[in-house]
């Protein structure tokens, strides 16, 4: 490879989104496990907990660092297809962030998300355990809510493991490892490719102080 070619470590993801993404992973199998065990108190708390990183997760696509801006990587749906086609070539890793196909998992994952925590604000257990919107819904609608929370959760868990399996199709179908990049920040990109800006961390702070309050106002009924 001529060395004007030769890659060189670029960081791609700041702090915040990887601290959002492991946070939200760990989050979304213990809400899983928690309702199955039956422990609603600590079901509640994970649920507001992954509004509280959805709504910070949405500022940070608007006011975040290049690479998380939803206006960088969401790209037409033909872009994502053009993508694809070619996710068999093997050859070097040139994007500072999500690719075309990527920005339309990351903004599937948010919305399954939003819906999951939405109806979940309207469910009930059918004994003391209901959401703080339940009662205003009424037995029935809530209850019916409930199943959509229930099915919902199924969506996430495919498109989870689509999510998985997209990231091992390209460490072996193009020898890209994704998940590092998601754990230590960087890449090695070429010199052509340029480093995305990164925002200072205080935004995101501020921004996750907003949220957690938004969160927090509306489980707690408004
Ligand atoms: C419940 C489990 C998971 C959920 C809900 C989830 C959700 C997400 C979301 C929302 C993003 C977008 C990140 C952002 O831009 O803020 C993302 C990206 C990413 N996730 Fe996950 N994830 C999960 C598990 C995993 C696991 C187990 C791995 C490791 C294999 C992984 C690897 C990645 C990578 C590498 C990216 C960046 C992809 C790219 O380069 O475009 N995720 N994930």
């Amino acid at each position: 490879m001529p060395l004007l070619q030769t890659p060189r470590p670029v960081r791609v993801w700041d702090a915040p989104t990887r601290l959002f993404h492991w946070a939200l992973a760990l989050l979304v199998a213990f809400s899983f496990i928690s309702a199955k065990q039956a422990w609603m108190e600590w079901h509640f708390l994970s649920g507001k907990a992954v509004l509280t990183l959805v709504l910070f997760r949405i500022l940070w696509g608007v006011l975040g660092s290049d690479s998380a801006r939803f206006a960088r990587f969401l790209a037409s749906p033909a872009a994502a297809l053009r993508h694809l086609r070619h996710l068999g070539r093997r050859e070097p890793d040139r994007e500072p962030g999500h690719n075309a196909a990527g920005g339309w998992m990351v903004l599937g994952l948010l919305l399954l998300l939003a819906v999951q925590v939405s109806t979940g604000l309207f469910a009930n257990d059918d004994g003391i355990n209901e959401g703080p919107y339940a009662g205003w819904a009424g037995k029935d609608l809530s209850d019916r809510i409930t199943v959509w929370h229930i099915r919902n959760f199924n969506l996430i868990a495919l498109a989870v493991l689509l999510h998985v399996l997209a990231i091992a199709a390209y460490r072996v179908l193009k020898g890209h490892n994704l998940a590092a990049a998601m754990i230590t920040g960087r890449k090695a990109l070429p010199p052509s490719v340029a480093a995305p800006r990164m925002v200072s961390s205080w935004r995101a702070l501020l921004l996750l102080a907003v949220s957690v309050a938004a969160a927090g106002w509306i489980a707690a009924g408004f």
